[in-house]
């Protein structure tokens, strides 16, 4: 069978461009029809009934269990004034690097608003989320520093790592007991120590033990970076993430996020020391030789961070549904995990059952994430379920049912 890794690499006396021949052959076959559902298009706003668009194929209403845009805000009548009032004031693109002036005022009103939603003395915008884990980590540490990553931690984590040149320890999923055994192991004396960790897991929707992790970093000293991208405005009491769940908030050093998931806009963020942020801003390479946030998704964000704040944005309904989507899928027989965010797996752990259950899923009008290596180890593989705080009861009860029949039918529920 061929896997991702068959068309990984060039191999030996091939052209450079053979192996994306050799992929496009497999995709066109039956066998590849799984990736299929990796092509859809959305063609219209992203809600709990989103128009989806298959290639070659007219768009259809799903029922949408796919999307990060966990508030809805995208579609938040403020937040939207809030881009067109942007658009018409500096129209649409920034037009040079943060440094250059491309940084818009607005930009600058998004730090301070991010800076004060943790409670730090400030923060920095990157134009992409992914850059901001490759420029945070890239830039405070290097050769003869240690980061130490949770073994599930997002690619731009571990991406971010090895681009720095640091030493590279990972440990066991959500072990800080794992995390203490590999920090006493540094030798005394060497560089910088930091413990990256993702807040909320993007992929398994469980949460990293903050208290614990910040105590193991503390005894060894060592900085700790939670990027919380799938906890802000989702998980805590007042939705300031993971940290917040915790009762960390102020022993984090390094509060990154994404403006991509429940912000439901484009960019992250590192909230820190002032001092920390300005040695960002002219290290982080993603910050610098990057072209800044377009002025509509700032202002956008603005508005966002306005609801976060105030934790108006919906958080109660929204887990009022995470609940109900994790009752039903348990009650059914489903493997869901155990929760703590609005990401629900559902483990299948069986890639060929996988591909066979999302087709089915797809042809019944339910859209949710496949997910298989690379984001995940093969024999973890599942589906992936997000809830949005605009699902109705009756949209929850219908994916439950539609899920429950194609589980039985592809042999993943009895
Ligand atoms: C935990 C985590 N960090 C970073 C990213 C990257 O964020 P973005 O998609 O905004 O580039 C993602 C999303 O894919 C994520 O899930």
């Amino acid at each position: 069978m061929e896997t991702f890794e068959s068309f990984l690499r060039t191999a030996p006396g091939e052209d450079l461009f053979a192996k994306c021949g050799r992929l496009s052959a497999a995709l066109d076959t039956d066998a590849g029809a799984a990736a299929r559902g990796l092509a859809l298009r959305a063609a219209g706003p992203v809600g709990p009934r989103t128009l989806l668009a298959a290639p070659g194929e007219k768009p259809r209403p799903f029922l949408m269990f796919g999307s990060n845009s966990y508030l809805n805000l995208g579609t938040h009548p403020a937040v939207v004034e809030g881009a067109r009032r942007a658009l018409e004031r500096y129209g649409a693109g920034a037009g040079a690097v943060s440094l250059y002036t491309g940084a818009t005022d607005l930009v600058r009103e998004l730090e301070a608003r991010i800076a004060d939603f943790y409670g730090a003395e400030d923060a920095i915008v990157f134009p992409g989320g992914y850059a901001a884990n490759v420029g945070v980590l890239s830039a405070l540490c290097g050769p003869g520093d240690v980061i130490a990553n949770d073994s599930a931690n997002h690619a731009s984590i571990f991406d971010g790592t090895r681009l720095s040149g640091a030493d590279a320890k990972v440990y066991l999923h959500g072990s800080a007991a794992h995390l203490e055994r590999v920090l006493a192991r540094l030798p005394a004396g060497g560089g910088g120590r930091l413990v990256a960790t993702d807040g909320v897991f993007s992929m398994n929707g469980d949460l990293a033990p903050l208290g614990d992790i910040v105590g193991a970093a503390r005894r060894h000293g060592a900085r700790v970076m939670v990027d919380d991208a799938h906890g802000i405005g989702v998980v805590g009491p007042t939705g300031r993430g993971t940290a917040e769940a915790f009762g960390v908030l102020d022993r984090v050093d390094l509060h990154v996020g994404m403006l991509s998931k429940a912000p439901a806009g484009l960019g992250g963020f590192c909230a820190a020391r002032a001092e920390v942020v300005r040695h960002l801003r002219l290290y982080a390479r993603t910050y610098f030789f990057s072209t800044a946030m377009p002025p509509p998704v700032a202002g956008a964000l603005v508005e966002v961070l306005k609801l976060l704040a105030a934790d108006a944005a919906g958080r109660e309904a929204l887990w009022r549904n995470v609940r109900d989507l994790r009752a039903r899928l348990s009650a059914a027989g489903f493997d869901v995990g155990p929760g703590g965010s609005a990401v629900v797996p559902v483990y299948v752990r069986d890639e060929r059952r996988l591909a066979a259950l999302h087709a089915d899923l797809l042809d019944a009008g339910l859209y949710c994430n496949l997910v298989s290596y690379p984001a995940c180890r093969r024999r973890e593989c599942r589906l992936r379920l997000c809830a949005m705080k605009d699902h109705s009861p009756a949209d929850i009860e219908e994916a439950a049912a539609i899920l429950a029949a194609a589980g039985r039918r592809n042999g993943v529920l009895p």
